[in-house]
């Protein structure tokens, strides 16, 4: 098994471009089986959660052919079953849009259970809910959810809570459905307006996306014929900038939509450092230690869950003491015990953690327990003083592309080792 060996003490300095986002490359491409056409995605991330992805869909009869790492035409005219096979939907989360776009496309769906980062319970009973109210018959049974409908009629939906996957899967379900739905306490984040413009761009007639109320009339048939670019993914973007705040560094972050890290720069700027917005690229430099400041996650365009690892190693080495409160998630400060190998001082209890800042952290050998939590254990490792080295990376390669590299092209010194022993 691999490990990243990071040597720490640099402050990281010069400009790194940020890829496609993996939460809307992670649903576009299942959208694809929609479509009875061909369509070209590009400005997709080349990471194994988007590798996984296409493979089922190559198993469902879509032929697929890769122009470039991050350009992919894809010919969903003969979609052959809409089985998807349980040994790969269960290995990360987004496999649960393969129920609405089958649904939508065939009437019928048959997916495993999804998988994806261990942050407490993760149910779907409102895709269900969504599901079912289209008119569909919804089972789940012996680790995969049985969909099936004889025809998908439109209809209100008010989701119970904001959920960024409810959301779309039921846009998914309702484009080809007949009449029109309306999703009431929808999700708002980009990645749901980026997968609302694509289906638009392949025939849909969907408005209201980025608002908490989602309109769709659907359509005879989506046709493709056309080519998409996924839009930036704000939360590279966002680790990149919590990069430069908690090494004290100059990072000018490119190929990102600033307005989409609105809650993070104010965040940035109420800990004493600096953020100046560029059309399409932030700068973002500091040269003192972060204040302290205090942080709730919530949907967007609130504090993003998905950052709050990240901002954690910033506030571990904050001036003052911090907390955060993870208004999402049941158990997202696995990664503090991780830190604290490093010399922090954080306590952790249920959906709160109290960060004690320290003046500098050590190195040490941890273990990344999620996506995020591995991304922020690789900021810590490049600002402690000493080697870190960081196992468990498959969760890593899950949605970063080319971490070490774009790490190293701003500085630091990190390296992906073979571990014989692991
Ligand atoms: C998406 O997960 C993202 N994953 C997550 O990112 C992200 O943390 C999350 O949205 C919130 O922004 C993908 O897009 C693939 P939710 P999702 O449905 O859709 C509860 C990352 O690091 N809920 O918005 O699973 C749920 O338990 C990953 O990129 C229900 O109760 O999240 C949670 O408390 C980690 N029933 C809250 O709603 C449901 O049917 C929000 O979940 C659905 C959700």
């Amino acid at each position: 098994m691999d490990k990243l060996v990071i040597h720490g003490g640099t402050r990281l300095k010069g400009e790194v471009i940020i890829s496609g986002a993996k939460n809307a490359a992670v649903a576009i491409i299942p959208a694809t089986l929609l479509i009875d056409g061909i369509c070209t995605i590009s400005n997709i991330p080349a990471i194994s959660d988007v590798k996984i992805s296409c493979k089922i869909l190559q198993e469902l009869g879509a032929k697929l052919t890769w122009n470039t790492p991050n350009e992919v035409t894809i010919d969903t005219r003969n979609i052959t079953c809409a089985n998807a096979p349980i040994d790969m939907t269960s290995k990360f989360r987004a496999s649960y849009y393969l129920i609405g776009s089958l649904l939508g496309r065939c009437k019928s769906a048959v997916v495993g259970l999804p998988g994806g980062c261990n942050l407490g319970a993760r149910p779907i009973d409102q895709h269900i809910k969504g599901f079912e109210a289209l008119g569909a018959n919804v089972e789940v049974s012996q680790g995969k959810i049985t969909a099936t409908a004889k025809k998908l009629v439109g209809t209100s939906i008010y989701l119970d809570m904001v959920s960024v996957g409810a959301t779309i899967n039921i846009m998914l379900a309702s484009v080809l459905a007949q009449g029109t739905t309306i999703i009431e306490n929808a999700a708002k984040e980009p990645h749901i307006v980026d997968v609302a413009n694509f289906l638009n761009a392949m025939g849909a007639d969907i408005r209201g996306a980025g608002t908490d109320v989602i309109k769709i009339n659907g359509v005879e048939k989506l046709v493709g014929n056309t080519s998409y670019s996924v839009v930036p993914d704000q939360i590279e973007a966002g680790t990149f900038m919590l990069a430069a705040v908690a090494t004290k560094g100059d990072l000018l972050i490119k190929n990102c939509i600033p307005e989409h890290l609105d809650c993070l720069t104010a965040k940035i700027l109420e800990m004493g450092a600096n953020v100046e917005y560029n059309d399409d690229s932030i700068h973002v430099f500091a040269n003192k230690r972060p204040n302290k400041a205090n942080i709730k996650t919530m949907p967007y365009p609130g504090f993003p869950t998905d950052l709050q690892p990240q901002i954690g190693v910033c506030l571990a080495l904050a001036n003052g003491t911090s907390i955060i409160n993870e208004g999402i998630w049941d158990s997202r400060f696995q990664y503090t015990a991780e830190l604290n190998k490093m010399g922090a001082n954080i306590t952790a209890q249920g959906k709160s953690a109290i960060f004690e800042g320290v003046k500098e952290l050590y190195g040490a050998p941890v273990e990344a327990t999620d996506l995020r939590a591995g991304a922020a254990l690789i900021i810590a490792g490049i600002v402690a003083k000493g080697e870190t080295s960081i196992t468990n990376l498959v969760h890593i390669d899950r949605g970063y592309e080319n971490i070490e590299e774009k790490f190293r092209g701003i500085g630091a010194n990190i390296q992906r080792v073979v571990d014989e022993e692991i």
